[in-house]
């Protein structure tokens, strides 16, 4: 049986697990929050490239994983390529916020982004922004807005703070669009938890797009695992270096598991 680890700053990275487990039940998932250390999104690129680094090593000394998803925008964005360099004989599936699948759908060609100031600053995002902006056959104009405390909110459960800061941010970006905007990229894997209150705020008008099912789909071609390979459904072990019943929680009402989560010192 394969084994492959899965890391984001907290619970956010639980959005990605839900669409591996749905892909791929006969992986054994080993999902680390480092909720000790979130959020990641206001923190600077050599704390959450060490981070990173202690997560990786752990699970590859511990769990001799197949696999690693870096399940969280911003450890991709400022961390993928050092943690590549220091593991190459490791495959290694980031997630991106999902310009390329809005810029490939929206109609009226003007898409709104949400993620954190550590995403949207990096050179990788840049990257991503400018070759579509540049080479779309017809032209795509991205408004992004960084949502500092909304990943925060989520991590603590806090309802109410979640709420008035989709309504600031979901405010900004339509001041900040100059068009019709038909396609919202949640560009931060804790987002897709607040998508409810974020769709009464934009409008059902407005798509929702993430990466889960696409990084889901990625790593079954890493693994070279087949539909055929899928056994029984594997419960995942979860771990976090903050509290473990807060992530137990989360994945129960998220994912609907039924399963205690482990503190985790590293
Ligand atoms: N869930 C993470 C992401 O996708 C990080 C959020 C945070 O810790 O700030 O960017």
């Amino acid at each position: 049986m394969k084994t492959v680890g899965v890391f984001d700053s907290g619970v956010g990275g639980l959005s990605v697990l839900r669409a591996l487990l749905a892909e791929l039940p006969g992986v054994r998932f080993i999902y680390v929050a480092d909720s000790a250390y979130a959020p990641y999104g206001e923190r600077t690129v050599a704390e959450i490239t060490e981070r990173s680094e202690r997560i990786t090593a752990w699970l590859r000394q511990t769990h001799h994983i197949d696999a690693l998803v870096v399940a969280c925008n911003t450890a991709t964005a400022l961390a993928i390529d050092s943690l590549r360099d220091a593991h190459p004989d490791l495959p290694i599936v980031g997630v991106e916020p999902a310009l390329k699948p809005a810029a490939a759908t929206s109609r009226t060609r003007h898409i709104g982004v949400l993620a954190t100031r550590g995403t949207l600053n990096s050179k990788r995002f840049a990257r991503l922004r400018a070759q579509l902006e540049n080479t779309a056959s017809s032209p795509v104009h991205f408004a992004c807005q960084p949502c500092d405390g909304l990943a925060d909110a989520i991590e603590r459960g806090d309802l109410q703070a979640q709420q008035a800061l989709c309504e600031r941010y979901v405010h900004a970006l339509r001041d900040e669009a100059p068009g019709d905007m038909d396609t919202v990229v949640l560009g931060c894997t804790h987002y897709p938890f607040a998508a409810y209150m974020l769709t009464q705020l934009l409008g059902a008008g407005v798509a929702l797009v993430d990466t889960g099912e696409a990084v889901a789909r990625r790593t079954r071609d890493v693994l070279g695992v087949t539909a055929t390979m899928d056994a029984n459904t594997t419960p995942p072990v979860l771990l976090s270096t903050g509290d473990p019943a807060a992530l137990a929680v989360a994945a129960q009402r998220w994912l609907g598991l039924q399963i205690r989560a482990e503190k985790l010192a590293t």
